[in-house]
């Protein structure tokens, strides 16, 4: 079979291979405490269920919508982007994805031509490097000196006249770092200047923890509002991950040939999901708020244990998202293993914990493990995962 050059090198996405392999693991009877996973533990709250329970029982869910969405969704979330960072989109500025993924993928198609670069930091998102390969874009890596953050030199370092955008996605996968205010400016009029798009995945906002304050891109200056798209989404915020809900704002120009693109790949996404979206942008955010508290005990808990196993090293505690990214290069060596890779396919096996080993984020010498669990489930992770490397040390 004949495949097209841009998908002769297409990997599929680590992180959800090696939760397979931890279903796997679990359905053949072993007792697994999956750490590797990309979405919350919860169910999705009760008042979304029922706005989509009665769409499909009303009959409403049964048609297709607008390609990009209901304009009363758009409309949910123009108000919503509003609330939360005073600034206003209207509704035709707005679209809405199957997830915050195809949003992505879908940006990266409508602005890249073949050979233009795309910024992307190090660590990443797995997803960001393969969609910008789809797209026949190059992905241009830039790992950051200090806490996983970019800074201006080192973007300016990677600068050539093919670059064409920079993804900046805070809160972040896979280290749980949150972007100042001040580290957003400087990002954002820096891209202004040399006329970089910025694509900002915002899709962690709600999550952050400990007092932290978070900024979106969008809401700092209106020529860097004016410079970049917004992604985002239902997914992590409100334990809909299944639902696969997300949308993209920008320009009004933008947004139209981005319509346009929607109508002829997906079409709407899913109309009964779309329904759910509502209610949830619309109903008391006290539902946030219960799962945000739950996120911030676990992380306050499984921290301290982390940074107890011999040979983990933690930065400073993250203030977002559901992750701890650990350097375990430490452990690796001590124990023997060739890679981060071999030492996290052992742990599984014998302890039943699976972590995601740091290739998958461009930080090999790293491993991320998911707090998104009961915090009885987190402890006993932890209890395994030091015995694990206490025993094989010895
Ligand atoms: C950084 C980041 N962006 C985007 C997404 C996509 O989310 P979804 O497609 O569920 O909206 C994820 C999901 O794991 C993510 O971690």
């Amino acid at each position: 079979m004949h495949l097209a050059k841009r998908v002769s090198k297409l990997q599929p996405s680590a992180t959800l291979a090696l939760s397979r392999q931890a279903q796997q693991l679990a359905q053949s009877g072993q007792d697994v405490i999956d750490l590797s996973i990309g979405q919350p533990d919860f169910t999705t709250p009760r008042v979304i269920k029922d706005a989509a329970i009665s769409a499909i029982n009303d009959g409403s869910a049964s048609f297709y919508t607008p390609a990009n969405g209901l304009p009363a969704l758009r409309e949910a979330i123009s108000q919503h982007i509003y609330q939360q960072n005073g600034v206003t989109y209207s509704p035709d500025q707005i679209a809405v994805t199957n997830g915050a993924k195809y949003a992505l993928a879908s940006v990266f198609n409508l602005i890249l031509n073949a050979g233009d670069n795309v910024l992307i930091p190090v660590p990443y998102w797995v997803s960001y490097v393969e969609q910008v390969r789809l797209a026949e874009g190059e992905p241009i890596l830039v790992p950051s000196q200090s806490g996983f953050k970019v800074t201006v030199d080192e973007l300016e370092a990677a600068r050539t006249d093919k670059t064409r955008a920079i993804i900046l996605n805070s809160p972040q996968n896979p280290t749980g770092v949150v972007y100042s205010k001040q580290e957003l400016t400087l990002i954002g009029n820096w891209a202004v200047q040399h006329q970089i798009l910025i694509i900002a995945d915002d899709i962690y906002r709600d999550l952050v923890y400990n007092g932290t304050n978070f900024t979106s891109m969008i809401s700092i200056d209106p020529a860097i509002t004016a410079n970049t798209i917004l992604i985002s989404g239902v997914s992590k915020t409100y334990a809909m991950t299944g639902w696969r809900i997300g949308y993209v704002a920008g320009p009004a120009k933008f947004m139209q040939t981005f319509s346009a693109y929607l109508s002829h790949t997906t079409g709407n996404p899913a109309t009964v999901s779309q329904y759910a979206a509502i209610a949830a942008y619309t109903v008391d955010q006290g539902i946030v708020e219960t799962m945000r508290q739950a996120f911030e005990t676990r992380l306050n808990r499984l921290y301290p244990l982390i940074a107890a196993i011999p040979g983990f090293d933690l930065d400073e505690k993250p203030t977002g998202a559901f992750y701890l990214f650990p350097k375990i290069k430490r452990t690796v060596e001590l124990l023997n293993y060739a890679t981060t890779d071999d030492f996290a396919a052992a742990l599984l096996a014998e302890t039943g914990v699976a972590i995601v080993p740091g290739r998958a984020f461009g930080m090999p010498e790293y491993a991320r493990i998911s707090y998104a669990k009961d915090l009885e489930s987190l402890e006993e992770a932890a209890n395994r995962m030091q015995a694990f490397v206490t025993k094989t040390m010895i």
